[in-house]
C-alpha cells in the first residue's frame, strides 16, 4: 500500500510517500519521498511556537512540500498513484492541525483517494520501526524488537511511558502531569538566554559542564507511579539563577551556564531513565525504546542503553531523522495504528 502522509501538528510541515507492506506481523516501510519544512526560524524570535504563525507557515509550505515529494517520486521512477492519504488529526495545535486536514481532504477529493486520520503519538512510537537510511527499502528493526516493549515518548508537547505487547496492542502507563520533557529543556534554555528550540542548545552547553555541580531535584522519582513532573525542576533552575550573584536580567557566566545545563540535564535524565527501567522491569519487557524529539539527546539514549544493558534488555532508538516531527512516521501510524475519521470534528487525540 502506498501512503501519502501529511504532518502539521506543530512547527514542521512534513509530507512523505511511503510504501507499506507486510502488515502488523512484519511491517516494511519503504520511503519513496520525504520532505520536512521546519519553521524554527519563524518561531525563534518568540522563544516558542506561535500557533497563528504556525498556521500561516503551513499554508505556505504545504503546496511546496507536496510539489517536492512528487518530484522525488518521479525522480525515483515511480508513478503518481496513492492508495491512501494519511493526515495527523491530533494531538497538536488545532489551527496547525486543520491546515493539514483541509489540505488532505482537498487532495483526496481531487485525486479520488480515501483520507484517514492518524495519531501523532502513535507516529512517534512507530518511528522505531522505520528504516534507518534514506532512501531505503528495508526496515530491519521490525524483526528484532521483541515484545513486551516499554516505550519512553519524549517530545516538546508530550512525555509518556507506554507498554507494547505487540505492534497493535499497547497501553499508556503514565505521563507528565505538567510540562513535557522537551518543553522543560526549552524553558531552561530560554532562562539562560539560549535560542529556541532549547533542547539541542542545552545538550551542547552541558557537554562543557559538571553534571554534579548543582543538586537539582528529581521530581516524582519515588512517586511509585509512572507519571512525571518537570515544572518543579524548571522552577528549581529559575530559583537557582535568581539566588546566585547575578539577577535574571543578566545572563550568568559561560561556565555557570554549562554547569546549570549539565546539572539540569542529568536531573531530567535520571528521572526519565529510572521510571522507564522500573516500567520495563515491572512489565517483563524484553526491549526498551525511546522516541520523540528529545530522543535526539545523546546523553539520554546513552544512559538508557547503559541501564537496559545492565539488566539484559535490548535498547532501540529511531534513526535520527525520525526523532523530530516528520510525515514518514504518520504513514506508519496510519498503516499500523488506530484509524481516525477526518469527517467529524477534530478529536482531541491522546494516548
Ligand atoms: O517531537 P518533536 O519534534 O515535536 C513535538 O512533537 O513536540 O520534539 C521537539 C522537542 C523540543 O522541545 C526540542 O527542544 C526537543 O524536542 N529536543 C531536544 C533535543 N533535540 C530536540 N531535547 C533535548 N536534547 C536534544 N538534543
Ligand atoms: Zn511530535
Amino acid at each position: 500500500m502506498r501512503i501519502l502522509s501529511i504532518e502539521t501538528s506543530c512547527d514542521e510541515t512534513a509530507i512523505a510517500i511511503v510504501e507499506c507492506e507486510g502488515g502488523a506481523e512484519a511491517p516494511i516501510f519503504s520511503v519513496r519521498a520525504h520532505v520536512v519544512a521546519t519553521q524554527i526560524a519563524t518561531h525563534r524570535p518568540f522563544g516558542g511556537v506561535v500557533p497563528s504563525l504556525a498556521k500561516r507557515e503551513h499554508l505556505i509550505n504545504l503546496p511546496l512540500a507536496y510539489a517536492e515529494v512528487l518530484e522525488q517520486l518521479k525522480a525515483a521512477g515511480h508513478k503518481e498513484k496513492f492508495d491512501r492519504i494519511a493526515v495527523t488529526v491530533g494531538p497538536g495545535l488545532e489551527p496547525a492541525l486543520w491546515t493539514g486536514i483541509n489540505f488532505a481532504k482537498d487532495l483526496g477529493e481531487k485525486l479520488g483517494v480515501p483520507v484517514v486520520g492518524a495519531n501523532h503519538l502513535e507516529g512517534h512510537m512507530y518511528s522505531n520501526w522505520l528504516p534507518s537510511a534514506l532512501p531505503t527499502t528495508h526496515s530491519p528493526l521490525s524483526t528484532r524488537i521483541a515484545f513486551p516493549a516499554v516505550v519512553l515518548l519524549v517530545s516538546g508537547g508530550h512525555t509518556a511511558l507506554v507498554v507494547m505487547d505487540s505492534l497493535q496492542s499497547w497501553r499508556k502507563l503514565g505521563e507528565t502531569q505538567d510540562d513535557a520533557a522537551g518543553e522543560a529543556f526549552d524553558k531552561v534554555a530560554k532562562m539562560l538566554g539560549l535560542p529556541y528550540p532549547g533542547g539541542p542548545e542545552v545538550e551542547r552547553m552541558a557537554q562543557g559542564g559538571n553534571p554534579d555541580a548543582i543538586p537539582f531535584p528529581r521530581p516524582m522519582l519515588h512517586s511509585g507511579d509512572f507519571n512525571f513532573s518537570f515544572s518543579g525542576l524548571k522552577t528549581a533552575v529559575l530559583y537557582h539563577l535568581r539566588g546566585g550573584s547575578l539577577s535574571t536580567t543578566h545572563y550568568p557566566l559561560p561556565t555557570h551556564v554549562a554547569d546549570v545545563c549539565a546539572s539540569f540535564q542529568k536531573a531530567a535524565i535520571d528521572v526519565l531513565c529510572a521510571k522507564t527501567m522500573r516500567a520495563a522491569e515491572e512489565n517483563g519487557a524484553q526491549s526498551v525504546l525511546v522516541c520523540g524529539g528529545v530522543a535526539s539527546n545523546a546523553a539520554l539514549s546513552a544512559e538508557l542503553k547503559k541501564r537496559a544493558d545492565e539488566v539484559g534488555m535490548a535498547f532501540f532508538a529511531p534513526a535520527m531523522q525520525y526523532n523530530g516531527d516528520n510525515a514518514v512516521m504518520i504513514a506508519a501510524a496510519s498503516y499500523l495504528g488506530t484509524g481516525h475519521s477526518v469527517d467529524k470534528a477534530l478529536p482531541n487525540l491522546n494516548l
